[in-house]
């Protein structure tokens, strides 16, 4: 397994495995998959900012760890969100944890100063991977969303890097 800095050129292994949790699962409260070129947009300014990492097996990309500005706002520039997403069969081996803290390392190097997380609360994976990469629960939001028919609660979760 080799983590390394994504380019654009990883963006259509990085779309699909992010539209395969928008079609089955309740990680990310959306039903809409993103196209080609809405794949790229999406991954462009984490590239361009240097945050964004995949895992590579056998040369296939079986995850990633991709860092944005949470809002437009430039009072927000340095405070970002994170999305780490695997394929089913690289869940459960640490992978997700060895991308979130290395992006964490890449966020602190570039001066973010604050890193969140927004999870589904019945999420322990996502969970118990934000507290072993040095996240802290900062707070928890009833009935946040809803997917599928049914209503969510939203932990947030929270890192000071800088
Ligand atoms: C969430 C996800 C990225 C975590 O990555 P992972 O490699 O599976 O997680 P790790 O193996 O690093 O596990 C970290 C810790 O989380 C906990 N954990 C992991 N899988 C778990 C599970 N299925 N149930 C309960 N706790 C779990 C454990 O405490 C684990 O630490 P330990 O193995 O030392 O006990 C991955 O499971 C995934 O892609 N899930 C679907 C997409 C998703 O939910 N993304 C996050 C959106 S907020």
């Amino acid at each position: 397994m080799t983590i390394r800095n994504a380019t654009m050129a990883d963006s259509e292994a990085i779309r699909a495995i992010r539209n395969a949790a928008i079609r089955d699962s309740t990680a990310i409260w959306t039903t809409e998959e993103l196209d080609t070129s809405e794949g790229a947009a999406w991954l462009k300014p984490a590239v361009d900012r240097g945050t964004a990492l995949v895992a590579e097996l056998d040369g296939m990309v079986v995850g990633f760890a991709v860092v944005h500005t949470v809002s437009p706002y430039s009072g927000y520039r340095r405070t970002v969100e994170n999305s780490v997403y695997l394929s089913d069969a690289a869940r459960g081996h640490g992978l997700g944890t060895a991308l979130l803290s290395g992006v964490v390392e890449k966020s602190r190097e570039i001066g973010d100063r604050t890193m969140i997380s927004l999870i589904e609360a019945n999420n322990a994976a996502s969970i118990g991977m934000n507290l072993k990469s040095g996240f802290h629960r900062a707070g928890f939001i009833p009935r946040a969303g809803e997917k599928f028919g049914q209503v969510f609660d939203l932990v947030i979760m929270c890192q000071e890097l800088n």
